[in-house]
């Protein structure tokens, strides 16, 4: 059965379900990779966990990410370089780091454009491109200046929980 946009919860058994927590879950059947964006700010340096980073243009080399007007980084970000840096398998406890949850000191790696996280699966600097209104959040635009990968598992994020994407199922670069 196709839900109409105006209704209810399509979970049997359920009928209340709040409405933002059915629009989160229905939203979380997207798998996604998983992303740490990184840069100075005046005072500190930010990263901040994203699920939200899509690839936009090729020609000039565009991407993008979505970032929460409530977050710290929010306002910062306007303006500013910033690396995207895409996680590998092995890199979960980096994800919950920066979505809130402090562990160890990550590792940084220095650059003149914005810091990146030391053996990330692969990564993006980039050079403030453009801003967009996202309603409570903001669409931040980067133009990509330098990027790299190295081989290994990704980190994946699917119905509101962390997953592996083992490399051997990457690799269709022909066909895109
Ligand atoms: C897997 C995952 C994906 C996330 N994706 C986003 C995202 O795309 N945009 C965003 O603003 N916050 C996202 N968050 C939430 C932020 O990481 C979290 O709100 C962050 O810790 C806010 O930092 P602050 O409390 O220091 O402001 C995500 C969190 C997780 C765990």
């Amino acid at each position: 059965m196709i839900a109409k946009p105006d209704a209810g919860p399509e979970i049997p058994g359920r009928t209340s379900v709040p409405r933002a927590h059915h629009f989160r879950g229905s939203l979380g059947r997207f798998a996604t990779g998983v992303a740490i964006v990184t840069f100075d700010g005046v005072t500190k340096r930010h990263g901040i966990t994203v699920n939200s980073f899509t690839s936009v243009s090729m020609e000039p080399p565009l991407v993008l990410v979505s970032i929460a007007r409530a977050t710290k980084a929010h306002d910062e970000l306007a303006g500013r370089p910033f690396t995207v840096n895409i996680l590998g398998a092995e890199q979960r406890q980096l994800a919950m780091h920066f979505a809130g949850r402090p562990g160890p000191e990550p590792l940084w790696v220095e650059s003149a454009t914005a810091p990146r996280l030391s053996n990330v699966l692969a990564w993006f600097e980039c050079q403030p491109w453009a801003a967009y209104d996202g309603g409570d959040h903001t669409l931040y635009l980067g133009e990509v200046v330098d990027f790299n990968y190295r081989n290994g598992d990704a980190l994946a994020f699917a119905n509101s929980a962390f997953t592996t994407i083992p490399e051997s199922q990457l690799g269709m670069e022909d066909l895109l």
